[in-house]
């Protein structure tokens, strides 16, 4: 007896006596037809029932969502849609599937819907091919470093430092949250907790990363990072996987090109090896769009995407440029923006990364040497003592997707940053101490791996491309 997928049966182009198979029946048409399907592929196998020589009660078991144990002959197919299908000679109902509660109907169910029965939406072809194609994607992230000569790094994800500076994080404690333990001054006492000191779940694994990389020289971590910022947006989780390089030796330049060559690898990975998933999406996002005004439509659909970006450059333009450029652009000028660009100095937001990407230079852009006044206390200053040696890199539908630096190696800067933002250098001394031992030109960078995800798969919302989105006001599953 053949034990195989159905990935495996539909690329057979021989007939097979004795096949054996298990799935989910996706339809069940003419009480002859079953679709099946088992996630190995985006197609179902057709299973040929001859009704006649079956119990009637049985068939009547074979509805959407039931799971079924079959066994037959695979031949070519007589119908159009499929190469080859099963002649079913044995039939059993592992675990059937009440037709009148079961949410995953043979019809188009919203992402919304869908959402609330995250637990079964992946038995839809739209999210089973986004969470193959997720699944491919981190293989291809692992598969790149590990082929160019990094090391994988475990970063803790609990941790008693504020990476990014930004302070929104979520407490880890175990203390009795209506009766904690008091300082004199009536402030929680951390002392009593169970760390001994405040701790939170980590923002970034960038501050370990960095300590490794300066004795294993090349490393990266890939690993959830979590963000207490309440943006309900749809590129804003709560709980996300974040990749880290971090590179002794390495300048921005190298930064930059690091990141670009990453980022058509892992994606030329999944144009070579999700091919039907990708065609799939591809169709998927170009019946959506149809439904929106021409205007609202992408010049270029899903698969032509992604070669674009594998196949060409990356822009690299300053901040100091974007900015001129942001100040002349039309919605600058005729107060389109949210937020009009007056001055050098002033924080972009999406509204101005994504006219960069996608109407001024159309294609990816990679932005270096912002304003240290806007950026993290780890970050290079430059000898103008006002710009950081900072990137970002900004996707077209996706805006920032990328964000990194060449990092300060000089310890008296470093302090000195760490004073004006009043950053105690006892939270972090062995991240100084890395400026006093064989300190050198390191950096790095985080790329949002669902970021990645929504666009390789041109999903819209950062919510469907995570199997169980954490967002404000939600964390069901
Ligand atoms: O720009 P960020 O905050 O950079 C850092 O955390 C650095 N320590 C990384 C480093 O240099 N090692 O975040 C990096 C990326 C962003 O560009 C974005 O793609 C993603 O992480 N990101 C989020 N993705 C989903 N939901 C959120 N709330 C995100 N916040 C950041």
């Amino acid at each position: 007896m053949n034990s195989k997928t159905v990935a495996q049966l539909l690329s057979q182009d021989v007939t097979l006596q004795d096949v054996s198979i298990k799935g989910w029946v996706r339809t069940f048409r003419a009480n002859r037809f079953i679709a099946l399907n088992d996630g190995s592929t985006i197609n179902n196998i057709q299973c040929v029932v001859d009704f006649e020589n079956f119990d009637e009660a049985l068939l009547k078991r074979v509805t959407t969502g039931a799971s079924l144990h079959v066994t037959g002959e695979l031949v070519e197919s007589q119908g159009k849609g499929q190469s080859v299908e099963i002649v079913v000679k044995t039939l059993e109902v592992l675990g059937d599937s009440d037709p009148e509660t079961y949410p995953i109907q043979p019809k188009k169910h919203s992402f919304e819907f869908l959402r609330e029965n995250a637990h079964l939406r992946t038995r839809t072809n739209t999210f089973s091919a986004v969470m193959r194609l997720r699944s491919s994607l981190s293989f291809a992230v692992h598969k790149y470093f590990n082929e160019n000569g990094f090391n994988y790094m475990h970063t803790p994800i609990i941790t008693g430092s504020d990476a990014e500076g930004a302070g929104e994080m979520f407490k880890v404690s175990n203390l009795d949250a209506k009766k904690p333990p008091l300082n004199e001054d009536g402030s929680v006492n951390y002392k009593e907790d169970f760390f001994g000191k405040e701790t939170n779940l980590t923002v970034s694994g960038q501050l370990e990363a960095e300590t490794y990389a300066m004795s294993l020289g090349k490393v990266y971590t890939f690993g959830p990072t979590f963000r207490a910022e309440n943006s309900n947006t749809t590129r804003h989780l709560a709980e996300f996987w974040m990749i880290e390089p971090e590179v002794a030796f390495m300048d921005l330049a190298g930064n930059m090109d690091l990141a670009e060559d990453f980022m058509k690898s892992v994606l030329g990975y999944v144009l070579e090896h999700n091919k039907e998933d990708l065609e799939f999406l591809d169709k998927r996002l170009q019946d959506a769009e149809k439904k929106l005004p021409q205007a609202e439509r992408s010049p270029m659909n899903l698969i032509e995407k992604i070669k674009f970006v594998v196949d060409n450059n990356f822009k690299r333009v300053s901040y100091t440029e974007a900015i001129d450029i942001l100040k002349n652009s039309k919605p600058n000028k005729k107060k389109k923006f949210n937020y009009i660009i007056t001055e050098w100095g002033a924080d972009l937001q999406s509204e101005h990364e994504r006219f960069l990407v996608e109407k001024h230079f159309k294609c990816p852009v990679i932005l270096f040497d912002y304003p240290a006044d806007i950026k993290a206390f780890y970050m290079r200053l430059n000898d103008d003592g006002k710009t950081v040696r900072a990137m970002d890199i900004l996707f077209p539908g996706i805006g920032e997707m990328v964000g990194g630096s060449q990092r300060e190696e000089r310890l008296e800067v470093l302090k000195e940053k760490m004073k004006a933002l009043d950053i105690p250098e006892e939270e972090l001394w062995w991240y100084l101490d890395l400026r006093k031992y064989g300190t050198a030109v390191h950096s790095g960078f985080g790329l949002g791996f669902e970021r990645l995800v929504m666009f390789a798969t041109g999903m819209g919302n950062i919510r469907d491309v995570i199997p169980y989105p954490r967002t404000p006001q939600n964390a069901e599953f």
